[in-house]
């Protein structure tokens, strides 16, 4: 699968987003080295603090499945945006923390817009836990 294909797959998934509050869906969709796709979009409430964002719903979901970090070949996340959609901090930490820092991330809009970024220049000098 490629990117294009796995970007197809974060726009449908993005369709099945609940946002009745701030009406702007987000699709995510992540490809493992055996060919299988995780979806995730995002799931709002009425208690706005208790929103969870498409990437971290698509990544917690795999990892639910028993998918690992070396598993993961790419990550891709779309929203109707005008350039390719911007994660948002707490997505870039999850991210950094449950995806290799070499893995592809795409990040695309519903124009056919993807750019390709690594999750290291997302999120520099993340709290990577080992301090702890
Ligand atoms: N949202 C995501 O799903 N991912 C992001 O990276 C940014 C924000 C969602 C959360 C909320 O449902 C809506 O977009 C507006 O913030």
């Amino acid at each position: 699968m490629d990117k294009k294909e796995l970007v197809k797959e974060a726009i449908k998934v993005r369709n099945n987003a609940f946002v009745p509050y701030s009406h702007f869906k987000v699709g995510a969709a992540l490809l493992t080295k055996d060919g299988k796709v995780f979806v995730g979009a995002n799931m709002e409430s009425a208690s706005y603090g208790l929103t969870l964002c498409a990437e971290r719903n698509c990544i917690f979901g795999a990892y639910a499945h028993g998918v690992r970090k070396d598993d993961i070949i790419a990550f891709a996340v779309v929203a109707d945006t005008n350039g390719p959609v911007s994660p948002c901090g707490a997505c870039r930490q999850i991210i950094a923390e449950y995806i290799n820092s070499n893995t592809p991330i795409y990040l695309a809009n519903l124009k056919g817009e993807i750019a390709e970024y690594k999750i290291s220049d997302l999120i520099p000098y993340f709290f990577d836990g080992s301090e702890l």
